[in-house]
């Protein structure tokens, strides 16, 4: 049995790991592994090799995809998802597993109901916007080269008496800006999913600056477009000098953290039972309440991930 890999999407720290647990234990399982080069663009080009243990030798440290990723604007037509499964067949492959995010999850979907293909998704992203699973491969990671950056900024704001506007990826999802706020011990942040009460920040701001305050950090969910006005508030209203830094794609790189290396090995052999399990998979693994889970795609296609309570919950100034 013919099982392949491949990545979709943006990449994220801890899926080298990932295609690296992927190899060794496709052999160990006595199963071909095979790489789908640059994602389903790659997919559709038949870019197909099998993999060999020495492919994967010295990757487990590295950010990014030995196997490349991309998003494909072709996947959408059913001409090409046809080339897609043709040259999946071409090489006996029956399962597929998917390191990628929502827009991957689609596609999988598609290729299991279209033509039957077994399917395991695996969630990677840093924005951490999965339905059903309460963590995605690179988040941590990400995390951490996020508050690297910040305590970086922390350190000039509050020499300078300024205020910083750090704006962070996550696209429509505020996660990775509410655990920055959070766990940087931010004033303000600004997300898609709450209501930023400027009337009541800007009142205690004002008083705490009064009173001596002397930096006001910032965190801005890119998904708001709110960057610019929350800076030009700053200045304004709260008077204090202000500055933007837009952390951009540092973000999606860097070493994986040591809980994306292990988050990644485990999401990969429950994965690979599942496809060898012999029943019908359309499945994406997930991670809940410290467990593994299987949940069937298109339930998780169907959902919406909310961040929880617990980390909004203690946010300043947030309705
Ligand atoms: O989905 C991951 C992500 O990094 C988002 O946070 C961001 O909005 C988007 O991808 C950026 O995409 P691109 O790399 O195509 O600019």
């Amino acid at each position: 049995m013919g099982l392949a890999i491949m990545c979709s999407g943006g990449d994220a720290p801890g899926m080298n790991p990932a295609i690296k647990k992927f190899v060794d234990y496709v052999y160990k399982s006595h199963q071909i592994p095979y790489f789908i080069y640059d994602g389903l663009e790659g997919l559709i080009d038949g870019n197909i090799k099998q993999a060999q243990h020495h492919d994967v030798a010295g990757i487990l440290h590295n950010g990014g995809a030995i196997i490349g990723s991309s998003r494909s604007k072709r996947f959408y037509d059913y001409k090409y998802r046809k080339i897609a499964f043709e040259n999946l067949n071409k090489y006996g492959i029956t399962g597929l597993v998917v390191l990628g995010g929502d827009g991957s999850y689609n596609a999988l979907e598609r290729l299991n109901s279209e033509f039957g293909i077994d399917c395991i998704g695996i969630p990677s992203t840093i924005d951490n916007d999965i339905y059903g699973t309460e963590y995605c491969l690179g988040v941590d990671t990400a995390l951490n080269v996020i508050r690297s950056a910040v305590d970086n900024i922390r350190d000039t704001a509050s020499t300078f008496k300024r205020a910083f506007v750090v704006e962070v990826m996550g696209r429509e999802c505020g996660y990775l800006a509410a655990v920055t706020a959070l766990s940087s011990g931010a004033e303000i942040c600004v997300i898609p999913e709450m209501c930023f009460n400027k009337d009541i920040a800007g009142y205690t701001l004002k008083k705490e600056v009064k009173a001596g305050r002397r930096y006001i950090l910032a965190i801005a969910a890119e998904g708001c477009n709110r960057t610019q006005e929350i800076k030009e508030w700053l200045e304004k209203d709260i008077g204090m000098e202000t500055r933007i830094t837009v952390l951009g794609h540092i973000q999606r790189g860097g070493n994986p953290t040591v809980k994306d290396r292990m988050m990644a090995f485990e999401f990969v052999v429950r994965g690979i039972d599942l496809l060898r399990s012999k029943q019908k998979v359309h499945h994406a693994i997930g991670y809940q309440k410290g467990e593994f889970i299987a949940m069937d795609i298109h339930e998780v296609n169907d959902g919406k991930y909310t961040i929880p309570s617990e980390i909004t919950r203690d946010l300043h100034f947030l309705d």
